[in-house]
């Protein structure tokens, strides 16, 4: 069965082609970064413009790559939510309007499943069941996933998600849109003694999470500084930042993993895409014996391929789950 998968949530315009037999075909991304850049954050109106502009010239890009042509496709998943509701039926009209126009079924695919599913596209694949740490600019959850569609919330943040932390923190120090990698690089020249931030709700004996106080602390922080506060200073606060969220988040993972006896952890979403994250998770990994699993670095962030993918995966379990009926919701 081959899957064609449509994203557009946000700010990247994701196609793909997804095979159960021989995984994935193709995919091709459009990131609306630049275009975004100058407003310091996503132009809704602007990113639905962008999709409709990109959309038919990467579905032709992917079909090409794969070399598949319209008659050899299954499906069509798309994004169905949660995004940007112009953006969302930007995907949506696409998706239903293939399907009107090439006689093939649609479905709506949740987009934190796809992130979710999105480490099982990579070469080694994790085995139900896992505890899975979804990280992205929009939600901070902790879940146990038993299977394709079995997901138990253990804990999710009460304010700010994880992505919004480091974006909103980077634009305090003045850095560019999108603020989590930005943060992330000048973390790298900080020193971790020179701040201290607080490390919210560490010790709250449950897996929620909460960011908002740490940004709140930056900004503290930024304003204690003389007026011209220099690199140097930025990448000491970048640092007490990273720190503070990595040791948060790496705790909660383990207190996960402690609670449900599993020894295998998933992170998924853009923050999964962060470098100093991933060190802490493996040194983690390797002292209490537990195997972390990562999305390629590419599918971290929003991708055509983890829709088609979820899709595909939503589809194993039941073939009716994608319908001839073009009238979407989003
Ligand atoms: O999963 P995603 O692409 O979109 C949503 O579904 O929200 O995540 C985007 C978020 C943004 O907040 C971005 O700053 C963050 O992921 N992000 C990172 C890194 N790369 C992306 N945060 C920290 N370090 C990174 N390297
Ligand atoms: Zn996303």
């Amino acid at each position: 069965m081959i899957v064609l998968g449509v994203e557009s949530s946000c700010d990247e315009t994701g196609l793909a082609l997804y095979d159960t037999q021989r995984g994935l075909l193709a995919h091709a991304l459009h990131s609306q970064v630049a275009m975004h850049e100058q407003y310091g954050g996503v132009v809704p109106e602007l990113a639905s413009r962008d999709h409709i502009r990109r959309a038919i010239p990467l579905l032709e890009q992917v079909m090409d790559k794969a070399g598949v042509t319209r008659d050899t496709i299954d499906a069509i998943a798309y994004t169905q939510g949660p995004g940007l509701a112009g953006a969302l039926l930007v995907g949506a009209s696409i998706a239903c309007g293939l399907g009107l126009s090439m006689d093939k079924p649609v479905l709506g695919v949740h987009h934190l499943e796809g992130h979710l599913l999105s480490p099982l596209l990579a070469g080694e694949r994790p085995e139900f069941p896992f505890i899975a740490l979804l990280i992205s600019g929009g939600h901070t959850q902790l879940m146990q996933v038993d299977g394709v569609g079995q997901y138990t919330l253990l804990g999710e943040t009460l304010d700010d998600a994880a992505g919004e932390a480091f974006d909103k923190s980077a634009k305090l120090l003045g850095l560019g849109y999108p603020g989590g990698p930005a943060i992330s690089r000048l973390a790298e020249f900080g020193d971790s003694d020179v701040h201290k931030l607080p490390r919210p709700m560490l010790h709250s004996k449950d897996l929620n999470f909460s960011f908002s106080g740490l940004k709140t602390a930056v900004l503290t922080l930024v304003r204690n500084q003389s007026t011209n506060i220099c690199e140097q200073d930025k990448a000491h606060i970048a640092r007490a930042f990273v720190d503070a969220i990595v040791e948060v988040l790496v705790a909660k993972c383990l207190a996960a993993l402690k609670q449900t006896g599993l020894k295998r952890l998933v992170i998924a979403g853009g923050v999964g895409a962060n470098r100093q994250l991933r060190d802490a998770l493996n040194a983690a990994a390797q002292k209490k014996r537990f195997r972390v699993f990562y999305p390629e670095l590419e599918f971290c962030t929003d991708n055509g391929a983890m829709i088609a993918f979820a899709g595909a995966m939503r589809l194993q379990i039941n073939p009716d789950a994608a319908k001839r009926d073009y009238a979407f919701n989003v």
